[in-house]
């Protein structure tokens, strides 16, 4: 049950509440074609990282971004023309997240066996859901121990999120996209962490320790 706060008049509040349907991956889908213009027909992300990853990242993470970013509280002009004027109802961003969580991408690629046949379509469509990430240079060792410290609680065992809690993903990411994130967060123009919005934690690493966590974020993603 989500509560929705209509516009107050005076002092006069209304405040309903009404149920959202189950999210309907279908129309999920339908909604995902306006998204794939960037992120990708697989919700693969683009252009090097300008355009994050979407696929298998948490329902519910995505649609607290979708209302960050539409309430301006995190910083994304290339999506407002999407998200103003009520375009994405509250339904929708529920049916659109659901359908994103459930895309998987490929890691690798299945090896071409010698004297086995070979399905070339079958295999242009596996590159579509491929997705890894380029080696990130740095101290893999290095970038472990402090991510093991300091990110693994939240971030999950090998970057890979945390689905129940809403965590995003860290490995399967790019890199790109990740350091330009963390920047943000420095800079305090986005919220690492909602429950402690003062957090300093990345504040206090240096850019070379910064480097190796992403050095051994875009490793992880090779397994
Ligand atoms: C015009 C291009 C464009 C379109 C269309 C677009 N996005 Fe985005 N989106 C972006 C950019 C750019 C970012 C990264 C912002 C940043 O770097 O901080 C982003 C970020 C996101 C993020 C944050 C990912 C994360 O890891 O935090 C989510 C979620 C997202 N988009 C969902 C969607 C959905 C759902 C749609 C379709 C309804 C969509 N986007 C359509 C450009 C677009
Ligand atoms: C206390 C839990 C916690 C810890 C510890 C933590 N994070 Fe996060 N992190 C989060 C949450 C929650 C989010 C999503 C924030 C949101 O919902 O907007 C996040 C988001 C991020 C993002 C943005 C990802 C995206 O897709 O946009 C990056 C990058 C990140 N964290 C890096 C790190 C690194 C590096 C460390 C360790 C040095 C770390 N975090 C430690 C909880 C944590």
């Amino acid at each position: 049950m989500k509560k929705i706060l209509l516009p107050c008049l005076l002092l006069l509040c209304i405040n309903t509440s009404y149920a959202l349907n189950p999210p309907d991956l279908d129309v999920g889908e339908e909604i995902n074609e306006t998204c794939a213009g960037c992120h990708g027909e697989y919700a693969e992300g683009g252009k090097g990282g300008e355009y994050p990853r979407l696929a298998g990242l948490s329902a519910s993470y995505i649609e607290n971004q979708l209302r960050l970013f539409r309430d301006r509280k995190r910083p994304n002009i290339p999506m407002l023309e999407y998200l103003d004027k009520g375009q994405l109802p509250e339904q929708e961003i529920v049916d659109v997240a659901a359908y994103l969580q459930s895309i998987q991408l490929l890691k690798k690629l299945p090896p071409i066996i010698e004297g086995e046949e070979f399905d070339a379509y079958e295999r242009m469509m596996m590159t579509k859901h491929f997705l890894n990430i380029a080696l990130f240079d740095g101290d893999i060792e290095k970038g472990k121990k402090l991510y093991n410290r300091e990110c693994r609680s939240c971030h999950g065992k090998e970057g890979e999120g945390d689905i129940e809690k809403g965590v995003p993903m860290l490995a399967g990411q790019y890199t790109r996209y990740l350091k330009k994130q963390v920047k943000l967060f420095i800079e305090k123009k986005r919220i690492h962490d909602i429950d402690a919005p003062d957090e300093q934690l990345l504040i206090d690493f240096t850019e070379e320790e910064l480097n190796n966590i992403f050095a051994y974020l875009s490793s992880a993603d090779d397994k």
